[in-house]
C-alpha cells in the first residue's frame, strides 16, 4: 500500500501490510492476530508528524476511530470525548461553532485527535494540557485498556510520557477534554491582537480568535494539501541562561522566552533563517520560505533528503550558535 496519502509531507513510501481501525473493537481484535504479533507495527493519525524515509516493512494502522461525545455539562464547562481518529481542526471548529472555549488557539494545526496529546500540541500560547481532562488507551501487549489523567501524561514542551517512556506501547483510543462555556480568551500570543485589529474586531468571541489564528497560520505555513511538509520539523531549543547571555552578546537582535530563572527557549525558526538557509531550495526539497522551521517536499522529495538536509541544518546551528536542534518530527 503506498502511504503518499497518508503523510502530509506527501513522501512516497509503502507498507508492506496496512489496516484502518474504525472501532476499539477492531483494534482490540487486530492485536490477538497473527499479523500483529509477527510484525513490526506504525500507528497512524494524519501522518503530520512523521518523516518517512524508508519503505514499511511492517504493519501500519490508520487510526479511524470516529465520535464526538458530550459526556457532561455544568453551567460553566462541558467534558467532551472524542475518538482518536477524528481529525484535529475539525474538532476545533466543532467547539468554535458551539461556543465551547479552550482550543480556538490551537486552530488549523494538522493531525488528529490522538496525536494531539502524545506531542502535547501548541500554538499561541495554548497548550493541550490546559484543556486535557484524561484519555483512554489500549496497551498493545496485554490489550488492556487504561485510563491516563493528566499528571499521568506527564506532559511538558511537545512531549508525554507516550514520546518517552511508553513510546509504541499504547494505542490512544479516546481523549476527553474540559472545555468553558465563558472562557478567558488568550490573546497575548505573538501577533493574535494585531490581527484581531486587521479583522476590525473589538470585542473578540472565540470563533474571532480561530479565525485569527487560521489568518496568521496561512500567511507563514505552507498549506499541506499544496506543498508537503510537517510543520515544525525541530523543537524550539531550551538552553542556559548563561549560554543564552554569551549568545546575546554576539548576536544582540536574538529573540527569546524565558522559561524560569536558569532557562531560556529560543526559536529555532530564527537560529536556521540567520544561518542562510530560509527558502532554500535543493531539487525537490527544502526550507520554507515564510518559517526556516518548516521543511517542504515540493513534490517528489524523498525522505531521506529531507533527513539529511535536516542533519546539514543541524551541523550548522551547532557549529554557528553551539546549540543542538532536536527533531520533532519522528524519523521512520
Ligand atoms: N523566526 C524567525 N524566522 C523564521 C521563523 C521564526 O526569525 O523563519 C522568529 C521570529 O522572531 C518569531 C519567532 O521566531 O517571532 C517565533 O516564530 P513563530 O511565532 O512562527 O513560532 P515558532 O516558535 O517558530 C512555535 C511552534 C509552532 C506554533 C507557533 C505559534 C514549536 C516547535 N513550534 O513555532 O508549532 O504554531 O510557535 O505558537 O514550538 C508545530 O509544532 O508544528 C508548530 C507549527
Amino acid at each position: 500500500t503506498s502511504l503518499k496519502a497518508y503523510n502530509t509531507f506527501g513522501i512516497e513510501a509503502s507498507a508492506k501490510l496496512f489496516v484502518e481501525i474504525n472501532s476499539t473493537n477492531e483494534l482490540l481484535y487486530l492485536l490477538g492476530s497473527d499479523e500483529f504479533k509477527e510484525n513490526e507495527t506504525l500507528i497512524l493519525g494524519g501522518g503530520s508528524n512523521v518523516l518517512l524515509t524508508q519503505n514499511f516493512d511492517g504493519l501500519v494502522l490508520k487510526n479511524n476511530i470516529k465520535g464526538i461525545e458530550l459526556i457532561e455539562e455544568t453551567e460553566d464547562e462541558v467534558l467532551i470525548r472524542v475518538g482518536s481518529g477524528e481529525v484535529w481542526h475539525a474538532f476545533v471548529l466543532y467547539c468554535v461553532d458551539k461556543n465551547y472555549g479552550g482550543i480556538e488557539n490551537l486552530s488549523l494545526i494538522p493531525g488528529t485527535v490522538g496525536a494531539a496529546p502524545m506531542q502535547n500540541i501548541g500554538a499561541y500560547g495554548v497548550e493541550i494540557k490546559d484543556v486535557f481532562m484524561d484519555l483512554e488507551a489500549i496497551d498493545r501487549k496485554t490489550k488492556e485498556i487504561k485510563k491516563f489523567d493528566k499528571n499521568a501524561c506527564a506532559f511538558g514542551y511537545r512531549e508525554s510520557v507516550f514520546k518517552n517512556i511508553y513510546k509504541n506501547q499504547y494505542f490512544i483510543t479516546h481523549v476527553t477534554f474540559r472545555l468553558q462555556k465563558n472562557p478567558k480568551l488568550h490573546l497575548e500570543y505573538g501577533a493574535i491582537k494585531d490581527t484581531l485589529k486587521e479583522l476590525e474586531v473589538t470585542d473578540p468571541s472565540i470563533n474571532d480568535v480561530s479565525k485569527a489564528v487560521i489568518k496568521i497560520r496561512q500567511s507563514k505555513l505552507p498549506d499541506p494539501a499544496e506543498i508537503g511538509n510537517s510543520g515544525s520539523f525541530f523543537k524550539n531549543p531550551i538552553i542556559s541562561k548563561n549560554d543564552f547571555d554569551s549568545l546575546k552578546a554576539e548576536y544582540p537582535q536574538i529573540p527569546s522566552y524565558p522559561i524560569d530563572k536558569t532557562t531560556v527557549k529560543v526559536p529555532a525558526g530564527w537560529l536556521i533563517e540567520q544561518a542562510g538557509w530560509k527558502g532554500k531550495t535543493i531539487g525537490e526539497i527544502g526550507v520554507h520560505k515564510n518559517q526556516a522551521l518548516v521543511l517542504v517536499n515540493y513534490g517528489n522529495g524523498k525522505g531521506a533528503d529531507i533527513q539529511a538536509l535536516s542533519k546539514d541544518i543541524q551541523a550548522s546551528i551547532l557549529e554557528k550558535y553551539g546549540i543542538n536542534l532536536h527533531a520533532e518530527v519522528n524519523i521512520i
